[in-house]
C-alpha cells in the first residue's frame, strides 16, 4: 500500500522524507523514490525494491534541497520497475507528483493527452496526473489554480502532492474521496505532509487531516486550504496524544474505527496491480496458479475460522458464480477432526488475516497431508500461513489492529473475488466479456464504499436508539446470509448483546418464536434475486411484534413502508453488495459499543490471533 512523505523547512528535505517512508514501510510496497527541489531544478531517485536501495542511490548521489515529496509504490498500473515507480515528472521538468489511489478514467485521459502531444513514459495512471499539471500551468496559473482544474476531471479517490520547481517554496497536497489519508503536520518554521501520521509524529503532534475534495498549499510558514471550487475551506488542527499507539489514531477515537473507514482505501490497494478494469484480467503472480491446474481444479476446500470463515461463506457464492468450480467451506477447528473427503485434484484455501490461527494452520496441515494444493489469503506478510502454502494473496489491508476485524473481512472477500476471475479466465469458465463486465465492476467498489462510510451519522443515530437492547437476530439470504452472520458476530464480540444471524429462510423453522418487542431483527433486504423473500420475512417479524431494521437500498420506499428502520445503501453489483452491505453493520456494532462503553478495540475474553486451540 502506497506512502506518501512530505517537506517543506529550513532543513534538510532528504533525511526527513527518507525516515518518514522508513515509518510507512508496514503498509508494504515494491518500490520507492523521492524528489528533491535542488538550485532549482527537481531532482528524483527511485526505484524498484526496498528503501534500503533508494538510501543507497542517494548515498551514492546525494541531494540537497529544502522542499521535497517521497513515495512508496505498491504497483498500480504497470509492472514493477523504476519507470512506474514514483515520483513522476512532466516533459517540461517544472512539476513533479506522487500519488495514492487509482485514477478510474485514466485510459480516456491518456488518449487525450497524447492526442495533445504528450509522451508518456511511464504505464501508470499517476502520469496523466502530472501531465494534466503542466496543461493548465502553461496557461500561466498558479500550481494550486491548476491543480484545482487539473484534479475536478479525475475519477476515482486520489490522494495527490505536488511542487513547481516555479515555485520554489511551496508545496500542494490535494484529497478526492478515501484513497488514504492527507495529513499535514505543522512545525515551527517547517511543514510536512504525510499520507499517514507515523511519517510525521516524530517532528510534530499538531496535525490537520485533508477533508475530502480539499486541496492545501503549503510553505514553511503554513498553509492555505480551500475546496477544489476554490472556496476557503476549514479543518480542525489536532494535537495528537504523545502516546505514539492512540497517536496512529490519527482522528479517531479506536483503531477500529480507523480501520472500518480505512476501507476503501484498502480496498483501492487489494485491488492496485491486479485489476486491470479496461482490459478486464487480473494478475496474481503470488498464486502461482497455473492454466494446468486451473483447468484440472475439481473443488476448493476453504478453511478459516470466525469473521475469515463468513469471508468463505461469501467467497463461496462469489467463486461458484464466476469461475463455476464448486466450493466447500469449512470450520478450521472442524476441518482436520472431521476425516476430511479431500484429494491431489482439489485445492484448499485458507483464510487468515493474522496467518497463524491454529485452527486454520491444522486445517491446512491436514489438507496438504491429503494432497491438495495449498492456498493462503492473508493479511500479515511472512506469516506462516503465507508461508506454507504454494501460493497466497495478500490482503493488503494493512495492519488491523482492532481485535474485530473489520477491513480484513471485505479484502478478503475481494480477493476471492480476484481468484475467482483469474480461475474463470484460464479455465475459460466465462466469456471475456462477462469477465471484462466482472472485473470492470471492481472499480466501483471503493467509492460506494466511501460513499456508505459518508452516511455514518445515520447509522449512529439508529445505533444509539439500540444500546440497551440484550438480544438481537441478524437475519440474510444468499451471500448476504455471511453477512448476517458476520454483523451478528460483530455486535456480540464488541458490544457482548447476544446477537445471531440466522438464514431469514430459516425463521419459520424455530427462531420466530423469539421474536417479540424486545429482540430486534436486522433484515438485509437489498434488492437483489431474493428481496420479495426477504420483504414477506419482514412482514412475519412485523406481524409477531417484532422491531425491525432493513438494511436496504438507497430509494426502495417499500421497505421503508414496513419496517421500522431503514438502513440504506446505494446498490452494488450482485457479487460485490456484501462487501457493500457489511460497512454499516460495523459502524452499528461500533457505535452501540462505543455507547455501552466497552473496550472496542480489546474486547474481554478475545485475542486478536488465536494461537491456542
Ligand atoms: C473477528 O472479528 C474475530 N476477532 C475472529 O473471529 C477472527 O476472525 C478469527 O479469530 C480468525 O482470525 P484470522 O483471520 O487471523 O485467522
Amino acid at each position: 500500500m502506497c506512502g506518501i512523505v512530505g517537506y517543506v523547512g529550513p532543513r534538510d528535505a532528504t533525511p526527513i522524507i527518507l525516515e518518514g517512508l522508513r515509518r510507512l514501510e508496514y503498509r508494504g510496497y515494491d518500490s520507492a523514490g523521492i524528489a528533491v527541489l535542488q538550485e532549482g531544478n527537481i531532482e528524483i531517485r527511485r526505484d524498484a525494491g526496498k528503501l534500503d536501495a533508494l538510501e543507497t542511490m542517494v548515498h551514492t548521489q546525494p541531494l540537497n534541497g529544502h522542499l521535497g515529496i517521497g513515495h512508496t509504490r505498491w504497483a498500480t498500473h504497470g509492472k514493477v520497475n523504476q519507470t512506474n515507480a514514483h515520483p513522476h515528472i512532466g516533459m517540461t521538468g517544472n512539476v513533479v507528483v506522487v500519488h495514492n489511489g487509482i485514477v478510474e478514467n485514466f485510459l480516456d485521459l491518456k488518449a487525450e493527452l497524447e492526442d495533445e502531444g504528450v509522451e508518456f513514459k511511464s504505464e501508470t495512471d499517476t502520469e496523466t496526473i502530472v501531465h494534466l499539471l503542466e496543461r493548465h500551468l502553461s496557461t500561466g496559473i498558479s500550481l494550486e489554480e491548476a491543480a484545482r482544474q487539473a484534479f475536478a476531471q479525475l475519477r476515482g479517490a486520489q490522494a495527490i502532492v505536488a511542487f513547481n520547481r516555479q515555485q520554489p517554496d511551496e508545496l500542494i497536497a490535494c484529497r478526492i474521496g478515501n484513497a488514504g489519508g492527507v495529513a499535514i503536520g505543522i512545525g515551527e518554521d517547517e511543514m510536512f505532509v504525510a499520507s499517514d501520521i507515523p511519517a510525521i509524529l516524530m517532528h510534530t503532534r499538531r496535525v490537520v487531516f485533508l477533508e475530502s475534495r480539499q486541496i492545501a498549499t503549503i510553505s514553511q510558514d503554513g498553509y492555505v486550504l480551500r475546496d477544489l471550487n476554490g472556496q476557503a475551506a476549514q479543518a480542525d488542527v489536532h494535537n495528537l496524544p504523545w502516546d505514539p499507539v492512540s497517536a496512529e489514531k490519527g482522528e479517531f477515537k479506536h483503531f477500529m474505527q480507523k480501520e472500518i473507514f480505512e476501507q476503501p482505501r484498502a480496498l483501492t490497494d487489494t485491488l492496485r496491480g491486479r485489476a486491470d478494469f479496461a482490459a478486464g484480467t487480473v494478475d496474481l503472480p503470488q498464486l502461482n496458479l497455473t492454466p494446468e491446474l486451473a483447468t484440472s481444479l475439481s473443488r476448493i476446500v476453504t478453511v478459516a475460522c470466525g469473521t475469515s470463515y463468513y469471508s468463505g461463506l461469501v467467497g463461496k457464492t462469489i467463486i461458484e458464480h464466476i469461475a463455476r468450480v464448486p466450493v466447500d467451506v469449512q470450520i478450521g477447528s472442524e476441518f482436520r477432526y472431521a476425516d476430511p473427503l479431500v484429494d491431489p485434484s482439489m485445492a484448499a484455501l485458507a483464510i487468515t488475516q493474522s496467518g497463524e490461527t491454529v485452527d486454520t494452520l491444522a486445517a491446512m496441515e491436514e489438507a496438504r497431508s491429503k494432497g491438495a494444493t495449498l492456498w493462503s489469503i492473508v493479511n500479515q506478510i511472512g506469516s506462516q500461513a503465507m508461508r506454507i502454502a504454494d501460493g497466497f494473496i495478500s490482503m493488503l489491508a494493512g495492519p488491523e489492529i482492532g481485535v474485530a476485524s473489520t477491513k480484513a473481512f471485505t479484502t478478503s472477500i475481494v480477493c476471492q473475488y480476484l481468484l475467482a476471475c483469474k480461475i474463470a479466465e484460464l479455465r475459460g469458465s466465462r466469456s471475456s466479456e462477462e469477465l471484462r463486465q466482472f472485473v470492470s465492476d471492481l472499480a466501483l467498489l471503493p467509492d460506494l464504499a466511501g460513499s456508505v462510510l459518508d452516511r455514518d451519522q445515520e447509522y449512529q443515530e439508529l445505533a444509539h436508539q439500540f444500546t440497551h437492547y440484550e438480544n438481537f437476530l441478524y437475519l440474510g439470504r444468499g451471500p448476504n446470509y455471511p453477512i448476517a452472520l458476520e454483523g451478528a458476530l460483530k455486535l456480540k464480540e464488541i458490544s457482548y448483546i447476544h446477537a445471531e444471524g440466522y438464514p431469514a429462510g430459516e425463521m419459520k423453522h424455530g427462531p420466530i418464536a423469539l421474536i417479540d418487542e424486545d429482540m430486534p431483527v436486522l433484515a438485509i433486504a437489498v434488492q437483489d434475486h431474493v428481496y420479495d423473500k426477504m420483504l414477506s420475512q419482514v412482514e412475519q417479524a412485523k406481524a409477531r411484534g417484532g422491531i425491525v431494521l432493513a438494511l436496504a437500498n438507497e430509494g426502495d420506499l417499500t421497505i421503508a413502508n414496513k419496517a421500522d428502520h431503514v438502513i440504506y445503501v446505494p446498490k452494488a453489483p450482485p457479487m460485490l453488495a456484501p462487501i457493500i452491505n457489511v460497512l454499516p453493520l460495523q459502524l452499528f456494532a461500533y457505535h452501540i459499543a462505543v455507547r455501552r462503553g466497552a473496550d472496542v478495540d480489546q474486547p474481554r475474553n478475545l485475542a486478536k490471533s488465536v494461537t491456542v486451540e
